[in-house]
């Protein structure tokens, strides 16, 4: 396989183009996942750089992270577009989101990860944390990451959104970016993805093969899932009979090529700390979509499930 044989997508209304499949830098800090050391980040982030992907996600809030980003990557640092968080607290006390958006904090986060990462400028900062219309327009959070653009250290400003705030931020018409969760079993924001990528915002899908926890050897352990759907993965998994369309496939394979399935998805940012899995997960982006029969009877069954 050459390394550019992965499908890439616009990026929103940018003249970026990512590839589909993104890689999550959540899975190099150990509450969620096991501890990585540098030669072992070192080793997963140019393996996923060598194999194409171009896309690299990370956050202040991720322990370690951006620091082994910074220190594995930033020799290659054109081959990437380079997503980063704020709002996450620098010196301050987090609010009882565990976030804070005034214009110091938010500056005070740039720069930070600036050095950490390595980098004189960060592609997307992306709010942290899905704060309301309110909590973004109090202080002056929007304007705060304006000013960083006007300075040349950020291109593209975005949010990580859920609902319920995710609608009144795509209707604030400020974003590039949003940053959402989806998946088979995670489908609540599937036509908010729609809707942000038709008003020409760019949209990265995390939680894309939710966190593993459908893998034959993770065993449905979903301790680690930062957000448990209401409905267990497991209860939903095999109420839906999804085994019974696997044709052949793993069922991260499936995961992985049902999110990218979504339309309107311009890449989802895998977290994977193990080697193995980033090569699996590569072959499944190679393959991209489910074929559309078999995605259809996927969707009837998981909406019978939930009603
Ligand atoms: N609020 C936010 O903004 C927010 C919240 C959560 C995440 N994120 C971002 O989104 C990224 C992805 O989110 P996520 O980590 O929650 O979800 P995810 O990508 O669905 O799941 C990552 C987990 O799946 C496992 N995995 C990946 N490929 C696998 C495979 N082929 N077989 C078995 N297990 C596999 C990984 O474990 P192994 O290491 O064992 O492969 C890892 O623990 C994060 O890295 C982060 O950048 C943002």
């Amino acid at each position: 396989m050459t390394n550019n044989d992965l499908p890439r997508r616009r990026f929103g209304d940018t003249e970026l183009q990512v590839t589909t499949l993104g890689y999550g830098a959540m899975s190099l800090d150990s509450r969620f996942g096991r501890t990585v050391s540098q030669p072992e980040a070192d080793e997963v982030l140019n393996l996923a750089l060598d194999a194409g992907i171009n896309f690299v996600d990370t956050s202040p809030d991720y322990g370690p992270s951006e620091e082994m980003v910074g220190r594995a990557l930033a020799y290659r640092r054109s081959q990437y577009i380079l997503a980063t968080k704020c709002g996450c607290p620098v010196d301050v006390e987090p609010d009882q989101q565990g976030h804070v958006f005034t214009p110091r904090n938010i500056t005070a986060a740039v720069e930070q990860s600036l050095r950490r990462l390595r980098t004189d400028y960060i592609d997307i900062v992306q709010f942290h944390g899905s704060p309301s219309r309110t909590a973004l327009e109090e202080h002056g959070a929007i304007e705060a990451l304006r000013a960083l653009q006007r300075a040349g250290k950020v291109r593209f400003i975005g949010i990580s959104g859920t609902l319920p705030n995710l609608p009144e931020q795509i209707d604030l018409g400020v974003f590039d970016v949003f940053q959402i969760p989806y998946s088979a079993l995670q489908r609540e924001h599937e036509a908010l993805i729609t809707r942000a990528r038709q008003a020409g915002a760019a949209t990265v899908i995390r939680g894309g093969v939710a966190r593993g926890a459908p893998s034959e050897e993770k065993g449905w352990d979903i301790r680690r899932l930062p957000e448990v759907p209401e409905e267990h993965p497991r209860t939903l998994w095999e109420a839906a009979a999804l085994d019974d369309l696997l044709d052949g496939a793993t069922r991260m394979e499936f995961m992985l090529r049902f999110t990218l399935s979504h339309p309107e998805l311009d890449t989802t940012i895998v977290g994977t700390a193990n080697p193995i899995h980033l090569r699996e997960n590569l072959d499944a982006a190679r393959k991209g979509p489910l074929p559309p029969d078999v995605l259809a009877e996927a969707k009837r069954r998981l909406d019978a499930v939930v009603g």
